[in-house]
């Protein structure tokens, strides 16, 4: 393709000045303070659309948060290319551990970015990621080289569960219709290891609540004679895994998809330093299910992991009480062929049998879906590969993923397509953590490489 680098170079002040823009809207879609920031967000994500060069761009009103769809149509017998991503981001908080705002973003470079990385919140999870797609459109259409027809359809609820894009979804399968479905969501190994992800795991989130006594009580005149419900939610939290880190809900793992032993060898093959894993989280040790690697313990096996705990006295000082309520926000990773509804269901049962006489247990499921594996024999995936051969020097690594986009697996059931996972962000960059930050050097890669799928992706189709 003519002149990508040279078109990168003159215009990449104002990509990153673009970015910088969307970056300072606040557009968190679990706090209802954020509403205005969030639609702010979607007409500015609008404005974009038009302004790379879509012809047709909408805002789809939702019941929450609205959808934004664009497209150019440049030829009905070409194949075509969705493209998702998400304009929401998630809370900022704790906000004291940021070393600069996280909604006035700065660049700063860091060890794995030497070229400098922008910090804020929603870098790199996902508006950096996704406005990589508005730019490599931009440069298409004004390089003359877009080759195919190309869908956006970016949403600003991913953080919150993307409720409302499934209805959209179903209720428009053949404006979304495509041959492929594009998104740039995701991470790679390191910026000299290039990976695309094959793999996301599903997602059960539930919230536990333990009631005991009718009221808080002293803790010296009923200590002892009453069930404690934190006492409790612990001991009954704690038993949820085995000696050997098997999570212990009966039935969970039976339909776990078990990798075959090449399949395991072949995941084995790809980079992965325990050291500096440990030294980057200051860990002295790994922990997790017994007679799997951390790389499998976090992509190819299911988890079940307390996000939140809380109930009882916790202010300044101590105050002698037994809590009549403890609570805990509880999430369970899935893998391929584990259904979320069914685990939910399994989870609830078992936890309510294992309450014991003088509390009652109230389970509620909050949001789900499930996991999803990219066949690497396909069109899709060899041109993604061949894209990243082209711009980073070196063939890419298939590497399955522990996080979640419980819409992927969705899309395949509604609009019939494969999704190809083209991420260009680091663990290291830590989203949903404060100091969130994107490479300005994996900004600009992104944008390179886009066009080169699109390409071959087209080649490979005609
Ligand atoms: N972009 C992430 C998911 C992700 C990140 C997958 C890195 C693979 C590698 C997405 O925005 C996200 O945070 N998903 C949530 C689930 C959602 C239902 C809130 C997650 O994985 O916790
Ligand atoms: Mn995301
Ligand atoms: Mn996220």
């Amino acid at each position: 393709m003519q002149n990508i680098p040279g078109y990168i170079s003159e215009h990449k002040h104002r990509f990153l000045e673009e970015l910088i823009d969307l970056l300072k809207i606040p557009s968190i879609s679990a706090d209802k303070a954020y509403a205005k920031d969030v639609l702010h967000t979607a007409d500015s994500v609008k404005n974009a659309l038009e302004e790379a060069g879509c012809d047709v761009v909408e805002i789809h009103e939702t019941a929450g948060y609205p959808i934004i769809y664009g497209e150019k149509i440049i030829d009905k017998n070409l194949p075509t290319v969705l493209v998702y991503g998400h304009y929401d981001v998630q809370p900022p908080d704790p906000l004291d551990l940021w070393n600069s705002p996280p909604f006035e973003p700065v660049i700063q470079k860091t060890e794995l970015h030497p070229e400098g990385a922008i910090f804020a919140r929603g870098a790199c999870d996902d508006k950096g990621q996704m406005y990589m797609h508005v730019k490599a459109l931009e440069l298409m259409v004004n390089t003359d080289q877009l080759p195919c027809n190309v869908k956006f359809m970016i949403e600003g609820e991913e953080e919150v569960g993307s409720n409302n894009l499934a209805v959209y979804v179903a209720e428009n399968k053949e404006k979304l219709a495509n041959d492929i479905i594009l998104i740039s969501d995701t991470g790679m190994i390191a910026n000299d290891v290039p990976s695309i992800t094959t793999g996301l795991r599903g997602l059960s989130y539930v919230e536990v609540e333990l009631t005991g006594p009718n009221r808080d009580l002293h803790s010296g005149l009923y200590g002892g004679a009453v069930a404690n419900p934190i006492n409790i939610l612990t001991k009954m939290i704690a038993g949820l895994h085995d000696e050997n880190n098997h999570i212990t809900i009966p039935g969970f793992y039976d339909k776990v998809q078990e990798l075959s032993k090449d399949e395991r060898e072949q995941m084995a093959k790809a980079p992965f330093n325990l050291e500096a894993y440990k030294k980057a989280l200051d860990i002295d040790a790994v922990y997790g299910e017994k007679d799997y690697t951390t790389n499998e313990r976090n992509s190819i096996r299911p988890t079940l992991d307390v996000n939140g705990i809380w109930g009882g006295y916790i202010g300044e000082g101590a105050k002698t009480v037994i809590a009549s309520k403890a609570f805990a926000k509880i999430s369970m990773r899935l893998v391929p062929n584990q259904d979320w509804k069914e685990i939910t269901e399994l989870f609830k049962t078992y936890f309510e049998t294992i309450a014991p006489v003088g509390v009652t247990v109230k389970v509620t499921p909050h949001h789900g879906g499930q996991g999803y594996v990219t066949p690497i024999d396909t069109i899709g995936y060899k041109a993604a590969s061949k894209a990243y051969e082209t711009t980073f020097g070196k063939k890419p690594i298939p590497q399955r993923s522990g996080g979640s986009i419980p819409i992927v697996s969705l899309f395949e059931q509604e609009l019939g397509s494969k999704t190809i996972l083209m991420g260009f962000g680091l663990d290291s960059d830590a989203i949903h953590s404060p100091n969130e930050h994107f490479g300005v050097w994996n900004y600009l890669k992104g944008i390179e490489t886009i066009p080169y799928f699109y390409k071959y992706f087209t080649e490979m189709n005609t």
